[in-house]
């Protein structure tokens, strides 16, 4: 295939260079972007009377058509045509005959680039953020059922205080609610753009970049087209998103693994989300949340891997650019994949409510802060009072009886502070109920927070709309 550069060159590519620079095997994914993109520039090619009308028509409906064809995957795509944007400026040569020439009037790919790649990712974050939605709605829905569900909670992985299922599960969808944040912060400072910056200085073309922008949605005109063409930060900014959102999926999926464990039995996988050992027939595993947590370093090695290209690089365009679009396109697909398998696994799970309650009512000590809180409640300092409690722990784990069985008698030994009754309000469900300061895991707030985060979801939804 003659390269649309090759009027400079009095040889042909070399078959390992050609294989080796070519992009068209994945850039592909910038089809559709890229089309609407030259049909934008067309008109902007009329508008600025560089095409009449007649052409502009004539070209637009032939890019059309080649959006058909890519769309059926009649389009060539083969290596020898380089990358995306030759692959359709050819198919419109081969439709429209020379008038299809013009079409690159004033722009080079690497403008054209920069346009189709904030094209996509406009789609990406709007794909990334509708499959987080529906899991942190699946989420806030389980927090709402599961506001009464008690369990304890861990630090250090140790059993530490009461909380309450819904606050754990509420926990992850305040994480992911920020997430989504990040990727809609991201795409608002990508929302501006590059084509008509030319290969690097602009162009000698009275362009009205302003109107190429309002055709393909933007909102602003990169200012500086030494910028527009070498910066690939929003990106960046991008893959931070997705780092941080697979970084939380890993942090639930751990949980999802630990309970799913004999020792801990806090739930059981649905069938569907869970698979077998091909040696040991017992085996039911949770190969789908430890896969979330495998693919989190695929995640932030995508991070690395782009701001390790960008390092060092100087203005303007160069190659190494190219490079860009793997980072991308595997981040978004992980992290798409994995935020809707996760809400599959948690649609389906099913919590073992009674062994969760089992295990924080059996706990010797679980209650050892809410009884200090009583010494506190009387007057005692806290420090003092951790002390007193500090002590009664250790007789309570040394006769293997629960705080909340010691009598008062037993009690007073420890502190004349004691009142009488102190062990009445000694239960995992009064700790609970006792946490209604904000923030806290009483089953109030539990359903407070999930109706605040599905306004907050609802909110995000309809902004997606207007993207
Ligand atoms: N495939 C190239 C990329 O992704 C397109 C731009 C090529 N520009 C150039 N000056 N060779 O960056």
């Amino acid at each position: 295939m003659k390269k649309t550069w090759g009027g400079r060159f009095q040889k042909s590519t070399d078959p390992q260079v050609e294989a080796f620079t070519e992009s068209i095997s994945f850039d592909h994914r910038l089809g559709p972007f890229d089309i609407d993109g030259s049909i934008a520039h067309v008109r902007t090619l009329v508008k600025a009377k560089l095409l009449t009308a007649a052409e502009g028509k004539k070209l637009v409906a032939g890019l059309q058509k080649i959006k058909k064809m890519l769309a059926a995957g009649k389009l060539p795509l083969d290596s020898s045509l380089e990358d995306i944007h030759t692959a359709v400026e050819k198919a419109l040569v081969r439709l429209v005959g020379p008038l299809g020439g013009k079409l690159h009037t004033g722009r080079s790919r690497n403008d054209q680039v920069a346009t189709d790649f904030r094209l996509y990712l406009r789609h990406a974050v709007k794909e990334v953020v509708t499959a987080g939605i529906e899991l942190i709605d699946v989420i806030c829905d389980l927090a709402a059922k599961e506001k009464d569900t008690l369990m304890p909670g861990y630090t250090h992985l140790q059993r530490a205080m009461p909380v309450t299922l819904g606050h754990h599960l509420s926990a992850y969808a305040f994480m992911l609610i920020r997430d989504m944040d990040r990727f809609l912060t991201a795409w608002d400072r990508a929302d501006a753009l590059p084509l008509g910056s030319g290969a690097l200085a602009g162009t000698n073309h009275p362009f009205d970049r302003e109107f190429t922008a309002r055709q393909l949605g933007f909102h602003s005109v990169l200012q500086n087209s030494l910028d527009a063409v070498s910066d690939r930060d929003v990106y960046v900014d991008f893959l931070a998103a997705a780092s941080t959102t697979q970084m939380h999926l890993s942090r639930i999926s751990e949980d999802l693994i630990l309970w799913a464990t004999t020792e801990f039995g806090f739930i059981e996988m649905d069938d569907a989300f869970a698979t077998g050992s091909s040696l040991m027939p017992q085996k039911k595993n949770p190969d789908v949340a430890e896969l979330v947590r495998g693919k989190t370093g695929r995640v932030f090695g995508n991070l690395m891997g782009l701001l390790t290209v960008l390092k060092g690089l100087p203005l303007a365009y160069n190659r190494d650019l190219q490079e860009d679009k793997h980072f991308v396109f595997d981040s978004t697909d992980t992290v798409v994949g994995s935020l809707r398998t996760m809400k599959g696994f948690l649609s389906t799970v099913r919590f073992q409510r009674e062994k969760m309650a089992q295990v924080a009512d059996m706990d010797l000590t679980l209650l050892a802060t809410d009884l200090a809180d009583i010494l506190v409640q009387e007057g005692m300092a806290f420090r003092q009072a951790h002390e007193v409690v500090g002590n009664v722990v250790c007789y309570s784990i040394e006769r293997g009886k629960r705080l909340q069985d010691l009598t008062d008698h037993e009690f007073k030994k420890f502190s004349p502070a004691f009142p009488k009754g102190t062990a009445d309000n000694l239960s995992v469900h009064h700790s609970v109920a006792q946490k209604k300061a904000v923030g806290g895991t009483s089953p109030k707030n539990v359903v407070d927070q999930a109706t605040l985060i599905k306004k907050q979801s609802a909110e995000i939804k309809h902004h997606l709309k207007h993207l």
